[in-house]
């Protein structure tokens, strides 16, 4: 590899490597869409085409699918696949009881769909994703683009029934164009700070008419894989409501297989 990974690459690069313990030959892999999970998805594609890993994939963005079917994964679409037997996928944020924000790269939609129709979903992330609360990242809500405005005012609304003040709800915009999803859709991005009851705010918010989906995922995720940039990591699991913490010290140059 030409060029040196920073810091943050090189903790993403380690989420990722480590989860790829947990796929093996004959499993159905929903894969996740972000830079954590395009590092999973590089190192799957290496073990399908060097190392005879066989597995058949469903992608959760149409980036996601590119990248796979470039690299030699099998892709199907979530109908064909029916369940799948495990998920990996980034985050944008994870707190104690493993709630999350998705949605930073726009595919919290695919990727909640996917996630459901999963027997284990797997965040792999860097530290930096570990919060206490979630709301100081953004959190994402995919809307209809029929209505736009009048599904804003309904979403301003229930956002201040909840108590949250000084909203700044910004249409998402990508090359300065608004950005539209995989399904057509368009983004909403409010920053709420603290969000303290993720649980009941995720089911209201898809009340609204026009909101296709919001970007807090509510017991879906069960593990955590969270990497360091020293190639060390740590998996976090909860096993009946309590967090059980596993730490993995690299003893093989974990960075070796890309060159660094
Ligand atoms: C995409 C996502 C990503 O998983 C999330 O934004 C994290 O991305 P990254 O790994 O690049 O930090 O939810 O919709």
């Amino acid at each position: 590899m030409a060029h040196t990974l920073s810091g943050p690459e090189r903790a993403k690069f380690t989420a990722a490597k480590l989860a790829t313990d947990y796929v093996k030959s004959g499993m159905k892999v929903g894969l996740g869409t972000g830079s954590t999970a395009a590092w999973l998805v590089k190192q799957l594609g290496a073990m399908v085409t060097e190392g005879g890993l066989d597995i058949v994939a469903v992608p959760t963005s149409s980036r996601t699918a590119e990248l796979a079917i470039d690299l030699g994964i099998r892709i199907i679409t979530l109908d064909e696949a029916g369940w799948l037997d495990v998920t990996i996928d980034g985050a944008d944020e994870f707190d104690r009881d493993f709630n999350l924000i998705k949605g930073g790269g726009g595919a919290l939609l695919r990727e909640k769909i996917v996630a459901k129709a999963s027997h284990k979903m797997i965040v792999i992330a860097d530290k930096e994703k570990d919060v206490a609360t979630l709301g100081n990242f953004a959190l994402p809500i995919e809307v209809i683009p029929f209505g736009l405005q009048s599904t804003q005012t309904l979403i301003e609304a229930k956002l201040k029934d909840y108590g949250f003040k000084a909203l700044n709800i910004q249409l998402r915009e990508k090359n300065g164009l608004v950005f539209i999803t995989d399904e057509g859709n368009h983004i909403l991005d409010t920053r709420l700070v603290r969000i303290a009851n993720p649980r009941d705010l995720a089911v209201d918010l898809n009340r609204i008419p026009g909101v296709v989906e919001n970007g807090l995922f509510v017991d879906i995720c069960e593990t955590v894989v969270i990497g360091y940039e020293n190639g060390k990591g740590e998996v976090r699991t909860l096993l009946d409501g309590k967090t059980v913490t596993a730490t993995i010290q690299d003893d093989k140059n974990i960075f070796s297989v890309i060159g660094q």
